[in-house]
């Protein structure tokens, strides 16, 4: 049977998510959905380390809102191990917008706006592997199962 790509890729989940205490909801379904936690923890970032994350959007209209938001409370970066992780998860959590969002994704379910949206998901492979080493040392990413 053909399968494809083993892959990793990066999730944080965001204050609004911490703060509704969904974090067990929210890993229960990305569980469900044959994601594998390689590594996990739970920080608070400052403004400062919010706004390197998100640099790649530093010229947008949202992104003093978006820092405020992410340093606004601890939030969960784990890194997740699934064949083709990267689109799949972005499947699971639905759009940026969760009124764009399909029913029963991530951001549908919990969301409450297109700024506040529960989750982050790498956008690709490549970009995975650089917010993983922002989060996580070597050291802490270990997939023991
Ligand atoms: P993410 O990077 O967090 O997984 O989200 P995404 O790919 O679905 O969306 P992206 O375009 O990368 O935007 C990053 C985050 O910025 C906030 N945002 N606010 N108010 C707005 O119009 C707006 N647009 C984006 C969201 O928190 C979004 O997840
Ligand atoms: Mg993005």
């Amino acid at each position: 049977m053909h399968t494809k790509k083993m892959e990793r890729t990066l999730t944080i989940l965001k204050p609004d998510c911490v703060r509704k205490q969904l974090i067990g909801a929210v890993i229960d379904q990305i569980e469900r959905a044959g994601f594998r936690v390689v590594a996990m923890k739970k920080i608070k970032l400052t403004r400062e380390t919010a706004g390197e994350f998100y640099a790649v959007h530093r010229e947008r209209p949202f992104y003093g809102e978006l820092v405020d938001f992410m340093s606004s409370g601890p939030c969960v970066p784990i890194i997740l191990e699934k064949e083709n992780a990267v689109a799949d998860f972005r499947t699971l959590i639905g759009a940026t917008d969760p009124e764009q969002a399909d029913a029963g994704t991530v951001r549908k379910l919990y969301a409450d706006s297109k700024g506040e949206n529960i989750v982050h998901g790498s956008d690709s492979e490549e970009n995975a592997a650089i917010e993983a080493g922002f989060f996580f040392s070597a050291e802490e990413v270990v997939r023991s199962n």
